[in-house]
């Protein structure tokens, strides 16, 4: 297999100041890649701002022989976002790739959680997803393509007391859901990271959850970033192919994560199905052992249900 090799490219990765955004920076500088390192150095739930973070990634990375430029905006707002690319773009004259992987974290129960922590928590995750694709996207049109990579999470599976933080990254995949089919023409392609990794975001979290995961322990060792590395750097590269995809490293194991259809049952045209239909048939409706379909964009799902029709 060739090495990946990121020279003459140029990949921003936001939220790099620490954790798995600069372990991301670290490998692919060491793979070539001229890397703007954003992070806004603040606080884990996001207060404050300091670019001492984003700076400490990247002496690290020139002090090995590699290529970065430190930039301390925020991913929430739109001229922050639109200042990295602009900084890639006066720096190096592209952008290959974007990994959107700043994050900030609420970890209490629902009736804890105001409406400021879930919009505080959508600003960084959804919004900040959307701004810096929408600012690089001009630029990956015109260079033919790009790589998109967004974070979300397994927290949008569920978990007590993430329901703010488990929202937005659901935002997140339906984020790059969307990007991904707008992309497809222009060879723009966007997928999804779920990461798991020991970080100062995960710390507050770990001692409270471990009782409900006897598993945590088990695969704690593989929760060193660089577990994730080699995921997020192939998917940044432009030997991937994959796109409208979300990816699970967890544990050693890489695997592909989906939003699937069961078979269901199929009531027909003529007559609405009523809620006692839907109560006698609701064991087939959940049956995912009879089969299930994965819809690759909105009209598959029409066409895999006119299909099945027959
Ligand atoms: P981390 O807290 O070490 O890294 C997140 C970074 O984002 C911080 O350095 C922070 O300063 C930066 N950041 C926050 N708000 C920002 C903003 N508005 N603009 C720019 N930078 C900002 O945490 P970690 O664990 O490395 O998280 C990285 C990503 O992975 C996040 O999106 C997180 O939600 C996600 N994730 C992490 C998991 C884990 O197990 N550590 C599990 C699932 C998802």
């Amino acid at each position: 297999m060739d090495r990946i090799d990121f020279t003459g490219r140029t990949i921003l990765i936001t939220g790099a100041g620490g954790g798995l955004g600069r372990a991301y920076a670290l490998d692919i500088a060491a793979r070539g890649g001229a890397v703007i390192v954003n992070d806004l150095g603040g606080s884990v739930t996001g207060e404050g701002a300091s670019s001492t973070m984003a700076d400490a990634v990247v002496a690290e990375i020139v002090a090995a022989g590699g290529i970065a430029i430190a930039n301390g905006d925020d991913v929430s707002s739109p001229a922050g976002a639109q200042a990295m690319i602009d900084l890639a773009i006066a720096r190096f004259g592209r952008i290959d790739a974007v990994i959107a992987n700043a994050g900030n974290m609420r970890f209490a129960p629902v009736e804890d959680l105001t409406a400021a922590d879930l919009d505080a928590l959508l600003a960084v995750h959804v919004r900040g997803s959307f701004n810096v694709a929408r600012a690089a996207w001009p630029h990956m049109r015109t260079q033919g393509g790009g790589r998109l990579v967004l974070t979300t999470s397994g927290g949008m599976l569920g978990m007590g007391q993430l329901s703010a933080y488990g929202a937005a990254k659901g935002g997140v995949m339906g984020l790059m859901h969307n990007l991904a089919e707008e992309g497809r023409p222009y060879g723009i392609l966007c997928n999804a990271v779920m990461p798991n990794a020991a970080s100062r975001m995960s710390a507050g979290m770990s001692e409270g959850t471990l009782g409900h995961n006897p598993w945590g322990r088990v695969l704690g060792p593989s929760f060193d970033p660089r577990f994730t590395t080699g995921l997020v750097a192939w998917l940044a590269h432009e030997r991937c192919t994959s796109t409208h995809s979300i990816y699970s490293a967890l544990g050693g194991r890489i695997a592909r994560v989906f939003v699937g259809a069961t078979r269901g049952w199929d009531h027909g045209l003529d007559a609405p199905p009523t809620a006692e239909d839907v109560a006698a048939h609701i064991d087939m409706i959940r049956d995912d052992g009879a089969g299930y379909a994965i819809p690759t964009d909105i009209f598959d799902e029409f066409r895999i249900v006119a299909e099945g029709r027959g």
